[in-house]
């Protein structure tokens, strides 16, 4: 019997079929920079560059067509940044282009991040028309000391009609808050979450104030609650939106029964997705390999290396060693976790890779010990970061993928 070459055998995940693709669209530029935001998004001085820059996204995309080929393309998500200072004719356009190169599956969901204080009703049934059937508005608090605390552009009252609007022309909508604010208090936080409860979106996100690097609030803190302080906060939020019926299916986010964010529980079941604009990033499965990619993230430098025919600046392979790690970096976000068999459709390796961490989490009670499924306890989704970090390759210390609390790339 002829041997298997060893080669053949050490190298490179191998995969059945590959994973659902998304399409993710980044719209660089917002009204002001915030003062807690490390998003890829810069202040637009003047008029934004609409019909260049989907010009330049459009023909990113066909670059890109030769590594999708033949695949569809399940949901859209356009992010930003402030994809609504677009107008809806640009949007359309973007849309239209977008159908024309690729093979959209006719119930795709495609969602559009607005932000109130660029909102005209308008504009939002515009976007509608074109296609937009999930809107994603930033509404980060409706007490109007700490919209101004946190540096927003819109008030109070401009964040409820956005949001009323929103809810007559989509439907589905998601509002974006954030707790552990500025001298909050669980009162306050909760007056939040009762005003976002009141207008009935059927997806709510809540996400904790982190005070990133390169930020102005990093190097100029505000007076933001301590972690025990932080944790009763996340506790009273949390158990009034469970009363309320929203379930909390990921870390940060919250759905009626049936709404979760398609796009996002793509990327969290380690799904496939293609990132077009400036800074996105892109994971894409081949038969025998799983790319990332990085594309240029200054505007203006990205429109200019798409003209020159390289919108990507940086390509790599994930390795065997840290594929593991970033595999549950994703799925231990979901509250209930997902079937262990996902772990070999996902990243093309078998299971036994993950061993050690997965029985080193169940020995401290981070992970179910149920063998058909990788489902984080209850302490595991308190202390995420350090379940996720006991899978990272032994020979590193520090993840090289950073954990973030946002999963849109
Ligand atoms: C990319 S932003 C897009 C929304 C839109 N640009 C806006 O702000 O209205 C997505 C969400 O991330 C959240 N976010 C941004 N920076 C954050 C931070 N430092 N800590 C916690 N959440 C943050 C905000 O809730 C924001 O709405
Ligand atoms: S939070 Fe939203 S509006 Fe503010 S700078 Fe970041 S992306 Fe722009």
């Amino acid at each position: 019997m002829t041997p298997v070459e060893p080669v053949a055998m050490a190298v490179g995940p191998r995969f059945t079929a590959l994973p659902p693709l998304s399409l993710y669209v980044h719209i660089p530029w917002c009204v002001r920079k915030c003062p807690y935001c490390d998003f890829n998004s810069h202040e637009a001085r003047g008029d934004v560059p609409q019909q260049e820059y989907v010009g330049a996204l459009l023909a990113d995309l066909e670059m890109a067509l030769p590594r999708i080929w033949g695949r569809k393309v399940h949901t859209i998500f356009i992010g930003g940044g402030t994809p609504s200072l677009f107008d809806a004719p640009a949007i359309d356009a973007l849309l239209s282009g977008i159908r024309a190169r690729v093979p959209v599956v006719p119930d795709a969901e495609v969602t559009l991040e607005a932000n109130p204080g660029t909102f005209e009703r308008q504009r939002f049934a515009g976007f509608y028309a074109a296609g937009v059937n999930r809107l994603s508005l930033g509404i980060q608090s409706f007490a109007p000391h700490q919209l101004e605390a946190l540096g927003r552009i819109h008030d109070a009252d401009e964040a409820r009609r956005a949001a009323e609007s929103a809810l007559m022309i989509f439907g589905n909508v998601n509002l974006d808050l954030m707790y552990a604010l500025p001298r909050q208090t669980p009162d306050d936080a909760l007056s939040d979450v009762a005003a976002a409860i009141g207008f009935g979106a059927p997806h709510l996100s809540f996400y904790q104030l982190t005070l990133e690097p390169n930020t102005l609030f990093h190097r100029n803190p505000p007076p933001v609650p301590d972690d025990d302080a932080a944790a009763d906060i996340e506790d009273a939020v949390h158990g009034a939106l469970a009363n309320a019926g929203y379930v909390r299916y990921e870390t940060s986010a919250f759905a009626r029964a049936g709404r979760q964010s398609r796009h996002n529980v793509n990327y969290w079941r380690f799904g496939d997705y293609l990132g077009i604009g400036a800074g996105a990033h892109s994971k894409i499965s081949f038969a025998d390999r799983v790319e990332r990619e990085l594309r240029w993230k200054q505007p203006a430098q990205y429109l200019r290396e798409v003209a020159a025919g390289a919108p990507v600046q940086e390509q790599s392979r994930v390795a065997r060693e840290d594929i593991g790690f970033e595999f549950m970096l994703n799925a231990l976000r979901l509250t209930d976790g997902v079937p262990s068999s996902l772990f070999a459709e996902r990243t093309g390796y078998p299971l036994a890779i993950a061993a050690r961490g997965i029985a080193e989490a169940t020995r401290r009670g981070l992970l179910d010990a149920d063998p058909a499924w990788l489902r984080p306890t209850p302490l595991g989704r308190r202390f995420l970061t350090d379940l996720q970090a006991l899978f990272l390759p032994a020979t590193r210390a520090t993840p090289k993928t950073r954990i973030t609390v946002h999963a849109a790339p």
